[in-house]
């Protein structure tokens, strides 16, 4: 079995470790007594109701046997459940399990369900320790690293996605790959989005060969020693930007980067009736039981997004031709990835640019926009014209037959 990789983060509120490697749901009583010096006596397993139970009890059976008293509360791992409500019945469940400063919250689950329960550690007590478990390759590659937590918030025009939220970095973050296996293909490919998105800022975060190590490995992007560079690559390019700017207060260079393709992914991710267009040249399905799925998936959403930033980009540029390519080389990897470029049922843009303005990357009445540079980089602007946003939104609608 390969040895697990290890990849340090460095925040200012807090060093701590992302492990990768197979089985170590079956480490991670030693692996969270090693993290916090001392072994709890209490845990709060919080976990996704889409995780397998065997992958639940593994984790259960870990903590156990370090003789951690432990609970377990499930949640639905559904956006309009990323709630306030939802935070509330989480830290009545810590309350009642009679959680104390040093006790611990465990988090077993996607994206949604580490944001979620992570602004619950955050809030408990004004702040408890928190494990991030996370069983997407979206998770693992992105939401778990960084500390970045938080709930929806309803409004007039939709649902706010992260909108009440705290910054609280985990103690450690245990990425099993094992737990993947039961991940079903369109949420793994989901998950690819965010690695693009790295790809496409990767050069000035160390790692200018991510983009085309990613493209050339998409055939074999489940292998597991392709699939452990992957995640560790991304995993290390995350670290680097939140070592630099945790808290998201550079104006140019810094984390804000990560929101690449969020600006339009966001505004478009939970609009009812808005759908991916299936991608082209896609393995059929794999044949397992899957539970029915939200219409549009949040890495499908940024991957929409990538593609309108692009256009986006290549609006905005003096040079036409290198932003014309990058716009080709977007939509070939999304296309590569399994991923859609395009979205059907979107409403009017004015519509969609209305939801943008009330994204919190505003900065005071100006949109802050992410936009790629060929060359593995990408820029902050505030300057992008209301022309280039809707030729970026004319650019992503499918075509309606
Ligand atoms: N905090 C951050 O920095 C950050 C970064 C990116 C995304 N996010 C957030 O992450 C969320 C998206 O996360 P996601 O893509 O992981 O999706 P998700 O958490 O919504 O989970 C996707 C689906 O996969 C199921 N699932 C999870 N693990 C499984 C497993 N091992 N086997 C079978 N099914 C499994 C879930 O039940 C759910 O149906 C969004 O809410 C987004 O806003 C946060």
């Amino acid at each position: 079995m390969p040895a697990p990789r290890v990849i340090p983060v460095s925040a200012s509120s807090g060093d701590y470790e992302v492990v990768v490697g197979p089985r170590l749901l079956a480490e991670l009583g030693p692996r969270a007594s090693r993290a916090l010096g001392t072994l709890p006596r209490r845990v709060l397993l919080v976990a996704d109701r889409g995780v397998p139970q065997a992958t639940i009890d593994l984790a259960l059976a870990s903590l156990g046997s370090e003789g951690c008293s432990c609970a377990v509360a499930l949640v639905n791992a559904d956006e309009r459940d990323k709630s306030l409500a939802a935070a509330e019945r989480l830290l009545l469940a810590a309350s009642a399990h009679a959680l104390d400063r040093a006790d611990l919250i465990v988090v077993l689950g996607g994206g949604l369900t580490g944001d979620l329960a992570g602004f619950v550690a955050s809030t408990y007590m004004r702040g408890v320790n928190v494990i991030q478990c996370p069983t997407t390759l979206l998770a693992m590659v992105d939401a778990s690293v960084g500390g970045k937590t938080g709930v929806n918030l309803p409004s007039p025009h939709g649902l706010l996605k992260n909108m009440a939220g705290a910054f609280h970095q985990p103690r450690l973050v245990l990425a099993d790959l094992a737990a993947l296996d039961s991940l079903p293909e369109r949420q793994f490919r989901s998950g690819l989005a965010e690695c693009l998105k790295h790809g496409l800022l990767a050069a000035d975060f160390g790692d200018p060969g991510l983009w085309t190590w990613t493209l050339a490995r998409l055939p074999r992007i489940r292998e597991p020693a392709i699939l452990a560079e992957l995640i560790e690559r991304n995993v290390r390019i995350k670290a680097t930007v939140v070592g630099n700017d945790e808290r998201e207060l550079h104006p140019s260079a810094g984390r804000a980067l990560l929101n690449l393709g969020h600006t339009f992914g966001h505004a478009i991710e939970t609009l009812p009736g808005v759908t991916p267009e299936a991608p082209g040249g896609l393995a059929p399905p794999p044949k397992q039981p899957t539970p029915p799925l939200p219409a549009m998936l949040h890495g499908e959403a940024v991957a929409i997004g990538l593609h309108a930033a692009a256009v986006c980009a290549a609006a905005c540029s003096p040079d036409a031709g290198p932003a014309a390519m990058l716009v080709q080389d977007v939509c070939a990897a999304l296309h590569a990835a399994g991923l859609p470029a395009h979205a059907r049922g979107l409403p009017s843009d004015d519509v969609i640019l209305d939801r943008m303005r009330h994204d919190k990357k505003m900065l005071g009445e100006r949109l802050r926009l992410i936009l790629p540079v060929p060359g593995g980089r990408s820029e902050v602007r505030l300057d992008v014209p209301e022309v280039a946003l809707r030729q970026a939104l004319r650019a992503i609608r499918a075509k309606e037959t």
